[in-house]
């Protein structure tokens, strides 16, 4: 248990060990946290659980910090199994006690857990006096599952924002100024991208409600990651950014090779976008190397990006479908492509992602470009030109 503020403290689990999350969806190369929150005021209300691994730990500590049946309410704001896993180990010491949750909380519990436990559905609005603070509960649906809801406490004047505003980031130190910046900013934007982009416009307008209801908001307690207590607006900004059509100046070049050929095709595209536009940040990425993630992210921050692959058996490497298919899921707007490959026979790569890249929402410039075996000097400057060409287009 570690104290926030008088009444509030930090009953999570820090997993040190995780390195992937959703199956292996997604990369969580540092680590992760899953936090629980305990707030204790005139009653006493327990905010998420942990994931279902460390459902005893979670309890047991729960346990020395608080005889469990002065919990009166237990707030569930989302329940995937990485918050909600421990509340079976949890309801058989204190089986009554009812827990505050939306509808479709409450039917995603039920579809989990097989329970007839005492659920309370609220919506947006509703209150649960604690004593001296209040909480206010908002509806989050599809941000990014379609029970999630926020709550707000008054009096210390927090926001509890379960998976929103989170990163998969191990550290002691609970809050935003107590760690790497950099390092941190770098895992909330990957989170954003790769979990909550396809909901963007989702995003926005759930930013914008929450804004519009002036909540003085004191600090940001999500359910992963580090709590944002210096300047908690800086993260609500960016996620409007984030959730805008974002985009650097940058390109990315996302590519695999069987012979180094659709290698070398990568490096000329990269130096003809350099020579056409200096100023543009270019990274190039092997799609069977590079962390799937990671390219997805930088993918993300990208005004644009290049996908090339040789052709094997009429079709594409099996990491380029795959980081394709990602990119379909993300829903990601605003960005321009164009395919490259080299081939040896049928030649059918770069037709493919072309479309696969336009079925994902990317705007196709250009009709690719492929080359027959290994490229030659000729063929070369062919790429860096084609590179030079759509650098141009952007
Ligand atoms: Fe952190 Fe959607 O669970």
């Amino acid at each position: 248990m570690k104290k926030i503020t008088e009444k509030v403290s930090w009953v999570g689990k820090i997993d040190w060990e995780l390195t992937s999350f959703h199956g292996d969806e997604l990369s969580t190369k540092k680590g992760s946290s899953y936090n629980s929150y305990l707030i204790q005021d005139t009653k006493t209300a327990l905010i998420d659980t942990v994931w279902l691994p460390y459902d005893k730990e979670f309890v047991s500590k729960l346990k020395q910090a608080i005889d469990l049946k002065k919990i009166d309410y237990i707030i569930m704001n989302h329940n995937e199994i990485d918050h909600s896993g421990s509340l079976p180990e949890l309801m058989r010491e204190i089986p009554n006690t009812p827990i505050y949750c939306t509808k479709k909380g409450e039917a995603i519990i039920r579809g989990h857990y097989h329970q007839d436990w005492n659920f309370v559905n609220v919506k947006t609005g509703d209150t649960l006096e604690l004593g001296e603070t209040t909480l206010t509960f908002i509806e989050a649906p599809m941000l990014h599952w379609p029970d999630t809801m926020f709550t707000y406490m008054s009096g210390d004047n927090i926001l509890f924002s379960n998976d929103g505003f989170g990163q998969h980031y191990a550290t002691e130190s609970l809050f935003n100024d107590c760690v790497d910046e950099a390092e941190m900013m770098y895992e909330a934007e990957k989170y954003y991208a790769n979990i909550l982009s396809t909901y963007s416009p989702m995003v926005t307008r759930k930013v914008n409600e929450i804004l519009k209801m002036g909540l003085s908001i004191n600090m940001i307690c999500p359910s992963h990651g580090v709590i944002w207590r210096e300047n908690p607006t800086k993260i609500v900004e960016r996620y409007l950014q984030w959730a805008n059509s974002f985009a650097e100046d940058q390109v990315t070049i996302i590519y695999d090779t069987m012979w180094q050929s659709t290698r070398k095709m990568a490096e000329a595209i990269a130096n003809g976008i350099r020579k056409a536009s200096p100023s543009t940040t270019v990274k190039i990425y092997n799609a069977s190397k590079e962390d799937k993630n990671d390219i997805l992210t930088q993918a993300f921050q990208s005004k644009a990006i290049l996908m090339g692959s040789p052709t094997i058996n009429f079709g594409l490497s099996y990491a380029i479908a795959g980081i394709l298919e990602m990119l379909h899921g993300l829903k990601l707007k605003g960005k321009k492509a164009a395919a490259f490959g080299s081939y040896g026979w049928s030649g059918d790569a770069p037709k493919l992602i072309s479309e696969r890249l336009a079925h994902a929402g990317f705007e196709v410039v250009n009709d690719g470009i492929k080359n027959l075996w290994v490229p030659n000097q000729d063929a070369l400057a062919q790429c860096e030109q084609f590179g030079a060409d759509f650098a141009n287009a952007l």
